[in-house]
This record gives structure tokens, sequence and C-alpha cells, in this order.
């Protein structure tokens, strides 16, 4: 049985690396890409979604939506310093790339009512595309299946500030409705958990660059970036929390520790915007979330690893840089 999907991105780095699992692991029948304002600029994140479908092979075979170029009250704030572009300042010719008419809002409410309670999402950016569903059709948590999130921290550091990770600091506003919306969420933080378990060192690295397919030179190209912004913070390694989440929904059996709680997203404080207070049980809350914990980290590594390993043929050559 195939688990039907849709990502939600903000394309650069670990959400292409999202878009390649999804696309090849069998078990994933991706049915969309929705883009939302996050990493780098807009226009951007498509090319760069566009990129990823040709080193698979699969240009044209995912329609890709376009949803909201900014966050619900707050100004867009940029992950370039970590992504740069996203890709590594890869170019193949966009001539005839497409994209799709239907607002990628109106793409999930479609989608999600004409298969109720079959699709899954997995959100690895900014939560605006779902906010703004969920607002626009109070009946849309109820029709997807499952929601999984990349986003906060369980009670732990930020990376963005002290106290905010990034895709909930962009949209903290868009953030706390979705949490209070319904839906049937599953959490993948940032820390402890993608620190522990989804931090690909550069002995990894360069075994994944030894498998010499386009995939895995691909991988390289998009990860580069981000692995020089990871070291000079004190990150030994590329991080991969967006295909976790993917990974997460599709295996999870790889799932060592996980508890259901309560999560609550902070918007009012400069200091801590974005602040995912996760609560233990002990404050008579409600429980609206399974929080991930822990993974095996070395079962993950092997299984992105393994889908890099195929061998794909790109549909068009990549452009000599200028
Ligand atoms: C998240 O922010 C983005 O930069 C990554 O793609 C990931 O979704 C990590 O904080
Ligand atoms: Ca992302």
């Amino acid at each position: 049985m195939t688990i039907p999907v849709i990502i939600d991105t903000d394309t650069a780095q670990d959400d292409c690396v999202t878009i390649i699992a999804g696309m090849m692991d069998p078990v994933a029948e991706v049915r969309a890409i929705t883009m939302v304002a996050g990493n780098v600029g807009f226009d951007q994140q498509v090319r760069n979604a566009h990129l990823t479908l040709n080193a698979l092979g699969m240009l044209g075979e995912v329609p890709i939506f376009l949803g909201c170029r900014r966050p619900v009250l707050v100004p867009w704030v940029s992950a370039e310093n970590v992504h740069g572009d996203g890709s590594g300042g890869l170019r193949i010719d966009e001539q005839g790339l497409r994209t799709e008419d239907e607002h990628g809002v109106d793409a999930l409410l479609r989608l999600t009512a004409e298969a109720p309670g079959e699709i899954s999402i997995v959100a690895i950016g900014p939560l605006t595309n779902l906010a703004v569903a969920a607002i626009k059709d109070p009946t849309f948590p109820a029709r997807v299946k499952r929601l999984v999130i990349m986003g906060g921290s369980n009670n732990g550091r930020g990376n963005i500030t002290p106290a905010g990770e990034f895709n909930f600091y962009v949209d903290p506003h868009a953030a706390r409705i979705v949490f209070e919306a319904g839906f049937d969420i599953t959490l993948v933080p940032w820390a402890p958990l993608t620190l522990n378990d989804a931090v690909f060192k550069r002995d990894q690295l360069a075994e994944i660059a030894s498998l010499g397919t386009p995939l895995s030179e691909f991988f390289g190209h998009v990860c580069a970036s981000t692995l020089a912004f990871d070291e000079s913070v004190g990150i030994p390694g590329t991080t991969h929390p967006d295909s976790l989440s993917l990974t997460v929904l599709l295996h999870p059996e790889l799932v060592t520790r996980s508890a259901r709680q309560h999560v609550a997203i902070e918007c009012d404080s400069e200091l801590t915007r974005g602040y995912s207070a996760i609560s233990w049980g002990v404050h008579g809350l409600e429980p609206n979330a399974e929080v991930i914990e822990a993974v095996d980290g070395e079962a993950f590594y092997a299984y992105l690893k393994g889908i890099l390993a195929t061998r794909t043929e790109p549909n068009r050559p990549y452009l000599a840089r200028g």
C-alpha cells in the first residue's frame, strides 16, 4: 500500500532531498508539491524544485502549485545566509518548465476534498499555506490524514534566534493557527532531535559523494552552502530535518521514541518569537501533537544513502556557470 502525500515546501537544500526521497521511495505517492515563502526567494525556490525533479529525470511528473509568497502578518525573513540559493548555483534551461495556475492553498483544499482522509501532508517550511487553508475552509484539517510538521524545538535551542527555529520564527502566527486547528499532527523538531539524529558528518558526506550518481552529485551541490554554515556554528555536518519528516511518515519503524504532547507557539514576544512550548503532560493541557523525540539515525542515513545511490537520468544538462 502506498502513502499519498503532498509536500509543502520552501525548496532549498534538505527540502530538495525530501522531494528526492518522496519521488524515489515506492512507499510514497507524491500527489503535489506546494510552495510557501521561506528559505530563499520564492522564484528561486520554484527553480530549486524544478532542478530537483530534473536531477530525478522526473520533470513534469508531479504538479507544482505556488502558494503564499509571504507570512500571514509579519514580513518574510530569508535563510539565504544559510542556504545560498539553495541549489549550489545549479542552472538548467528553463524553457517550457511550468507550474500550475491554481493557487497552492486552493490545491490543498481541492486535493483533500477529492480524497478525504487519504492524503497526508509533510510541511517542511513556514506553515502559511496550511494556516490559510484552515482559515479558508475549517473542514480542511479533518480531511488531512496526517500532518507531519518540521519546526520548532522541544523546549530546546532555536537556530535563527536562541529561541526560534526558522520555520516557526518566519511565520509564528501561522504555526499557532495550525496547532490550534485540529489536524492530526506529528512534529519533527530541530533540537534536540535533528541535532542528535539527522546530521550527516564529513565521513558520511564523503561516502555519499563516492556513490558517483547524478543524485549524489546533486546532493553535494545543494548541501555545500549549508555544510559551511553549519560548521561555522558548531554543527558537525549537514542537517536533514525535512527529509527526516517525510521518513517518519513513510517508515515509522525508524522512530525510537515519541510522546503525545501539547505544543503552543509564541507570537507576541520578539525575544522568543516562534518558540514552541511543549508540555510534557503535567500541566493539564490536552495533547495536540505526536512529538518525535528520537529516531534511529544510522538507519535514516542508510535509507537516504540508498536512495541517492539509485542511478537516474536528468532530463536536461546543467548549464555552465557564468
Ligand atoms: C528548517 O528551516 C529551513 O532552513 C530548513 O529547510 C528546515 O525546514 C530548519 O530550521
Ligand atoms: Ca524547509
